[in-house]
């Protein structure tokens, strides 16, 4: 595993890492317990990742929290993970003011509870002069929707004749998009070894690199990050060129 210093010594330290936060549930029943409890220890886990990301100087993070598809799960495990975004929230935003985070967030957050929405915006606000990493919530978020959202404003644009549909070209379109304010991200971490992008910014990651990891969320430590980083160095990005 690769050290703060021989990370930085290298240099390409990627502006904006994206990750798939996976396997909570597997984390509990490993142990017995409940779902929401790995759940419960994944929070903790946010904390390294930030933590990590910031020693190195990574500008943006964007953690995929709660999928379109997750609204698919028992109504028990959804009511415990948004009272664990509210809690998460609550607890964590001295956490972020300390660390100079801002919280940002992308997806249809209007599916969200009221009680969420309402924390949501609140912890946005108080964070929103932080100069340091931005975290960004990825929550009832889906890339397919969020490219539809996109394809339906441009439509209307165009009905409205506002947008002349010959110009629309990549750059365009990707101002559409609910990240049209970061850059892509050059680096996509998934934990608990699944090999598949589960609806995450299709879009956005066209040439990311992508490393997968064995362990599952809740033990995720600062070195996994470094970890990850250190196999993204070791790629050659030739972006289709030789
Ligand atoms: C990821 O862990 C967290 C969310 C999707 C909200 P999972 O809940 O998917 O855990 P596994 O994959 O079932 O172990
Ligand atoms: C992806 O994990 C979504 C999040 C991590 C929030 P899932 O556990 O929902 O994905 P699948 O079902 O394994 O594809
Ligand atoms: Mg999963």
């Amino acid at each position: 595993m690769p050290s703060v210093s021989e990370l930085l010594t290298h240099g390409s330290i990627p502006r904006h890492i994206a990750v798939i936060m996976d396997g909570n549930g597997r984390w509990a029943k490993q142990r017995g317990w409940m779902r929401p409890r790995g759940h419960r220890a994944g929070a903790d886990a946010v904390v390294n990742c930030v933590e990590a990301c910031q020693s190195i100087g990574v500008e943006f993070l964007t953690l995929y929290a709660f999928s379109t598809e997750n609204w698919k799960r028992p109504a028990m495990e959804i009511e415990a993970l948004m009272k664990l975004l509210n809690q998460f929230l609550v607890e964590k935003t001295a956490t972020l003011m300390e660390k100079n985070v801002r919280l940002q967030t992308i997806g249809r957050l209007c599916q969200l509870p009221e009680a969420s929405r309402r924390q949501l915006d609140e912890t946005i606000a108080t964070t929103r002069q932080n100069t340091g990493l931005t975290m960004i919530l990825a929550l009832s978020y889906g890339s397919r929707e969020e490219i539809l959202d996109a394809v339906q404003t441009l439509c209307q644009e165009a009905k409205a004749g506002t947008l002349d549909p010959t110009t629309l070209d990549a750059a365009l379109f990707s101002r559409h998009l609910y990240t049209k304010d970061y850059p892509d991200p050059e680096l996509l971490i998934r934990t608990s070894g699944e090999m598949r992008l589960s609806n995450f910014l299709l879009w956005q990651i066209s040439y990311a690199e992508l490393v997968v990891l064995p362990k599952l969320w809740p033990d995720f430590l600062h070195a996994d990050l470094f970890e990850a980083v250190g196999q993204f160095q070791q790629r050659q990005r030739r972006f289709g060129g030789i």
